[in-house]
């Protein structure tokens, strides 16, 4: 598994306004959205592209375009869905399928309450949209899922990450023969007891959508 921390001035800027308590729910959307687009800048290097000939005014010219089979994009419900317009501009012909991953509070185990993917995922890319990695058991369930369906790449893009929930990860798919990249924009310092990411920026969900009983 690999990790990139996003090293950037636009992105720690935004990230900073998205933690502070005072920044509003209308806010906090609009930034999460503009956060996310930098980071699929850099979650997309690897996309896969096949050569393609275009005819310019003046000559052919050689490029490329998306492969087929098109890229999924995969939010986990509920808070990850505040990140897929911010994907989809970068990828708009990628298609997306959804995973409801809930954390239980008390054991801060995952468990799937909802899916809507391709039974068969054999050769696509997925790009999972999930903003807190924080004990890692949410994204490593999501991760095994798609692997069982045949994902064969996979890159996770989180606004916020901590040290326990990325060697969770490494341990929990230690055995997962696909290659799997983390893209976020800082790594935080740690949990605290209710599994929070200190300093974090809170419960991503709620602070998107507002508080559900
Ligand atoms: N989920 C959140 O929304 N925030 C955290 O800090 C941890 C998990």
């Amino acid at each position: 598994m690999e990790t990139h921390v996003i090293d950037h001035p636009l992105v720690a800027h935004k990230l900073t306004t998205l933690r502070d308590e005072a920044t509003d729910s209308p806010t906090f959307r609009q930034l999460a959205d503009e956060l996310v687009t930098l980071l699929a800048y850099e979650a997309t290097r690897d996309v896969r592209v096949v050569p393609v000939t275009v005819i310019t005014p003046v000559s052919p010219a050689v490029g490329v375009k998306l492969a087929s089979p098109k890229p999924l994009v995969v939010p986990i419900l509920r808070a990850g869905l505040g990140m897929l317009d911010g994907m989809m501009r970068l990828l708009p012909t990628a298609e997306v399928g959804f995973l409801g991953m809930v954390r239980n509070e008390d054991t801060l185990e995952a468990s799937t309450y909802a899916e809507r993917l391709p039974d068969d995922l054999s050769g696509r890319q997925c790009y999972v949209l999930d903003p807190m990695l924080a004990t890692g058991g949410t994204l490593a369930a999501a991760i095994k899922f798609l692997v069982d369906r045949g994902a064969d790449h996979i890159t996770a893009i989180c606004l916020l990450a901590a040290p326990e929930g990325c060697a969770r990860l490494e341990a929990d798919l230690a055995s997962v023969d696909v290659p799997v990249t983390i893209v976020t924009a800082a790594m935080d310092e740690r949990l605290n007891e209710k599994g929070y990411i200190v300093p974090g920026l809170g419960d991503a969900g709620d602070r998107l959508y507002g508080v559900v009983g």
